[in-house]
């Protein structure tokens, strides 16, 4: 394997994250419920972009770029972040943010992370729903070569080979922190969307040889559709860590059942999970990523679908700041 710690990133989070016990969430499963505190990586809020923007940042700095543009929906963290790492590291931030069909309109476009995201100094870009980001971000990037930028450009989730080593460095740490807290995990629950945190995750695992299960549950695209995006994305992590791409076979696990509509709409399990989280254990949740997959982990945990009393631990990945873009739902 590639010596990891040779790979260039910029330190800017806060760890590592605590992994912490729920018993009172716990109480209400069939299983004991950790979470690994993802949500406190101390970028303007936290959130699993954080790690990402570590070596996305790094690899930025070293073409000599001044400005990032990236793109996501109009309530992304993945902006948020984006954009005040672009803060912290004194460059530009174009943020290409698309309209998302079917959400609450009172606060969606003046509250929540694009209120931050303002705040944060970026320049916002707003897409409605029909328009195609990518090619206005091929625009984009032409405009601010042309007016003597030199743009680095970040894709939607920061989910590139680059951006899911943020999540390696994360298995490694959660491998060490279980051993340090001598703790068996059987699973580790996530919300999945563009594919990089789940696919860090799984390569960071097979790196220190570890089998603990990972599952994703989708927040927009069927079982078998995310699978196969993670499983690709997973594929280029391994061979660019220089490890055998084959390992990939048989250990991407998503499940499909639990995002609603579609990307961003509420639900009524998420809604549920979100209020329960906060009224046991004092953790906010978010209403597009991390509610959709604790309602999966609840629901799941009903059926008997999760083993009876085995370990199980949910990976916060942050998003809380949405929530005041979805104060209607609520
Ligand atoms: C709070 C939160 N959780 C989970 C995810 C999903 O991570 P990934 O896009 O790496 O699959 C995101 C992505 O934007 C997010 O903002």
């Amino acid at each position: 394997m590639r010596d990891f710690a040779e790979i260039e990133r910029v330190v800017i989070t806060h760890g590592p994250t605590a992994l912490e016990f729920a018993p009172r969430l716990s109480a209400t499963l069939n299983c004991n419920l950790y979470f690994k505190r993802d949500d406190c990586t101390g970028l303007a809020g936290g959130g699993n972009k954080t790690r990402k923007l570590e070596y996305l940042i790094a690899a930025a700095l070293k073409s000599g770029a001044d400005t990032l543009v990236t793109i996501g929906g109009l309530q992304s963290n993945h902006a948020r972040q984006s954009a005040a790492a672009a803060a912290k590291f004194g460059l530009g931030c174009e943020l290409v943010l698309e309209d998302v069909a079917n959400t609450p309109k009172a606060d969606f476009y003046s509250n929540g992370n694009i209120l931050l995201d303002q705040l944060l100094g970026a320049n916002i870009h707003r897409l409605g729903v029909d328009e195609d980001p990518q090619s206005y971000c091929e625009n984009l990037m032409d405009k601010l070569q042309v007016q003597g930028k030199k743009p680095y450009f970040i894709p939607v989730g920061g989910s590139n080979v680059i951006g899911s080593l943020g999540y390696v460095r994360c298995a490694m740490e959660i491998v060490q922190q279980i051993e340090q807290q001598q703790l068996s995990i059987d699973q580790i629950v996530i919300a999945t969307g563009s594919a990089g945190t789940q696919a860090g995750l799984l390569a960071g695992l097979i790196a220190c040889g570890s089998s603990i299960k990972v599952l994703g549950i989708s927040v927009s695209k069927t079982t078998e559709q995310q699978a196969e995006l993670v499983t690709q994305l997973l594929r280029s992590v391994l061979t660019y860590l220089h490890l055998d791409p084959g390992l990939a076979e048989g250990v991407v696990h998503t499940d499909g059942n639990y995002y609603g509509a579609s990307y961003g709409v509420a639900t009524e399990p998420m809604i549920e999970a979100v209020k329960r989280c906060a009224s046991l254990e004092g953790v906010l949740l978010d209403p597009v990523y991390t509610g959709k997959a604790m309602a999966g982990l609840i629901d799941l945990s009903d059926k008997g679908l999760i083993a009876e009393n085995s370990n199980q631990l949910f990976l916060h990945t942050g998003g809380s700041q949405g929530l005041f873009a979805y104060r209607e739902v609520f």
